[in-house]
Formats: C-alpha cells, structure tokens, sequence
C-alpha cells in the first residue's frame, strides 16, 4: 500500500496560484477515538477562496480546504459510531454540539489543517455519516453551504409550509435554500444576474424571479411578486450592497439570515425599514455537528439532491477557484480524486 499521500498546502504569502501539490507521509493508523478516513472529495465555498488567497492571512504550509467526504479506512479503540467501509463528511466546527461558536479557531482549512488531502487521521466527531447514496462530491457540498442553508431557513428562520423565501443568486447556500424551501412547501422567489440562469433556477423550482442587475429596485418587485405583502425569509448573502433591497422586500415581522458579504461588509443601515416592518435580522455562522447530523436526516428523508457545477481533480485547485472567482457557477463547484 501506498506509504506517501497528495497533500494543496498554501504559500507564504498565500495566493491561488502558489496553492502547491506535495507528497507528504501517509498518516499512521488512527489512535482511541479516532478515525482514518480516505478522502474522495471536497466542495469549494467562498470563504475557501478567501484563505487561498490570503485574506484571512493563513499560516505557510496550511492544508486548505473545509469540506472533506470520504470513506472509513480503520478505526481506532472506542470509536463505536462508525465502522470501517462507512461514508462519512466533515464538519465546520468538529465536534461541536452548540453553533454558537466564536472564532475560526477550529475551522478545518482556516485555524487548522483541513481536507484537501487524500488521508486524515481525526476524532470521530470531526465527522457525521454522509447522505444515504451520495456520491462523495454530493457529501462534501454538505458541511458549509448546506449546512448554512438548513441553519438559516430550519433552525433559525422555522420555516413552514406556505412560506416565501427569497433566495440570492445561484452558489452554493443559495441554490441549497431553494431546493429546502420547495422540498418543504414554500413558494420561492430567486434572483440572479443572469437571464440564463433565471431559466435554470426556474427549472429548479424557483417559482418567480428576478434579475437583479436589470431591476435596481429588486426588492420592490420581490415584495410586489409575494402577493404585495412581502417575503418571509430572506437567504442574505449579498450583505452592505443587497441588504436595502432585502429589507424593502420583507414583508412585517420577516426574518432576514445575514449570511454572505459579496456585495460588501459594511454599510447603513435603513433603520426605518427594520423598526417600521419589525424584521428579525440574524447573522448565523454555519451549523454545528449536532445540526450536520440533524440535516443528513432530513436529507435522507427528503432525498433531496445537491446541485454540482463542475468537479476538478486535486491538482487543478487553483482552476477550481479561479472558476469559482469568474462566477459563471450554478450551484457547488468540487474537487474529487
Ligand atoms: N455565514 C455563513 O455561515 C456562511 C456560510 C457559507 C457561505 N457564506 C457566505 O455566503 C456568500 C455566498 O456563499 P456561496 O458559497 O454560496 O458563494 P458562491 O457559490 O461563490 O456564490 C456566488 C454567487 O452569488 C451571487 N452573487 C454575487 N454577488 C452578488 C450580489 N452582489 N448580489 C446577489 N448575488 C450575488 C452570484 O450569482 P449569480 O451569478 O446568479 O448572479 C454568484 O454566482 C459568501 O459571502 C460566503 O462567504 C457564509
């Protein structure tokens, strides 16, 4: 057996295009309570992006990468959750039974090594079973994106039947947030920058929507199309460039999940819009094991299946997020090997 394993580890300082391929010693066999796992797959996020290229200032030599699906190659002395042959997925905070976690401390490819490798050695709680039939890539879209989108609309936002959802573009959490909704009974309004992919989201599901390059004033057409009384939930991921149009499309007493920033960090606040409509604006931070376990359940239930754009082999990292940079996306974008 192979005693040697490819390992993406970021440069100092880091860029995407000095992400490096390495061969590195295979891990040993896993101690009490932890596992080895083969990895088969990762999912990019944005946030992926962000330490690739050095925003958040990584240590030299960090092995990126948050989401990480695989297979159980051995386990060690009291693991009794999972067995060797199992499919299992990475979690963003492992082992955390609380999402209220502070920090990217333990965050797996920001304050410590994460998944784009071939082989880990880790407790059994940096892990949860993976989807029944999923393929690898279909897991490792789970653990931030998924994840993200479940927190927001099930956990926080309480979402019932009959509700409307406004949902953001087409990445990853957003085209998560309009499979849940419509699996759930909602009715959902989408919005892109592209014609094109209006058409695609609308054969998603997506049952009104809206370009938001040619309508400036989106939010006014969203409240408009929710039978003028305005929507639910809002899926945020825009933030500073976005948020006025989603408070102006919130019906009274909405929920608005601040999740993203693409359209920047700070901003004003129109304080009329939250006081007058009484909207509950809250930020999240992704999910903890506890929900991950509770969204694979729900998944299976559901059989909901995740929306894959492309998938790259280990050493085209640096293509992966350069066509994740270029936004022509629709859904996740994966790495598998
Ligand atoms: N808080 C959390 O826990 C959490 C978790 C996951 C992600 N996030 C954040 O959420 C955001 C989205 O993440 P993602 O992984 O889904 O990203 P992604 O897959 O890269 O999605 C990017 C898409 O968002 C749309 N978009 C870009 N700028 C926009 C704008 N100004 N207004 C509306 N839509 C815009 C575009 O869709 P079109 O091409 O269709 O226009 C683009 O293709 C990022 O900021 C990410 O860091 C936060």
């Amino acid at each position: 057996m192979k005693d040697t394993m490819k390992v993406i580890q970021v440069s100092s300082p880091a860029t995407v295009a000095g992400l490096q391929l390495s061969e590195v010693p295979k891990p040993d066999q896993p101690g009490t309570g932890e596992v080895l796992v083969r990895i088969h797959a990762n999912s990019l996020n944005y946030h992926d992006y962000a330490v690739a290229a050095g925003f958040t200032k990584p240590k030299a030599g960090l092995i990126p990468l948050s989401d990480g699906a695989g297979v159980v190659e051995a386990v060690g002395a009291g693991v009794d959750e999972f067995k060797v042959g199992d499919h299992v997925v990475s979690c963003f905070f492992p082992g955390s039974t609380d999402a209220l976690i502070s920090g990217f401390a333990t965050v797996p490819g920001d304050g410590t090594d994460g998944f784009a490798r071939e082989w880990i050695v880790r407790p059994a709680n940096w892990f949860t079973r993976s989807p029944d039939g999923y393929s690898h890539a279909e897991a490792a879209t789970l653990p931030t994106a998924g994840l993200t989108a479940w927190r927001a609309l099930v956990i926080n936002g309480g979402l019932k039947p009959g509700d409307t959802v406004l949902v953001m573009g087409t990445g990853g959490v957003s085209i998560f947030a309009l499979q849940l909704a419509k699996q759930m009974g909602a009715t959902v309004i989408a919005t892109s920058s592209s014609d094109e992919k209006l058409e695609r989201l609308q054969a998603l599901g997506a049952d009104h929507v809206v370009n938001y390059k040619t309508h400036s004033d989106w939010g006014a057409k969203v409240f408009a199309l929710a039978d003028g009384k305005g929507v639910d939930h809002v899926v945020e991921i825009g933030g500073q460039g976005s948020l006025p149009q989603s408070l102006a499309a919130t019906r009274i007493g909405g929920h608005i999940a601040l999740i993203g920033v693409l359209a920047g960090m700070k901003g004003e606040v129109p304080m009329h819009l939250v006081l007058g409509k009484q909207i509950r604006l809250q930020g999240l931070v992704v999910g903890s094991r506890r929900d991950q376990q509770d969204f694979v359940r729900a998944i299976n239930a559901m059989k909901l299946r995740p929306v894959i754009d492309r998938s790259f082999p280990l050493e085209q990292i640096a293509d992966a997020f350069n066509y994740q940079i270029s936004g022509a996306h629709f859904g996740k974008i994966c790495l598998e090997f």
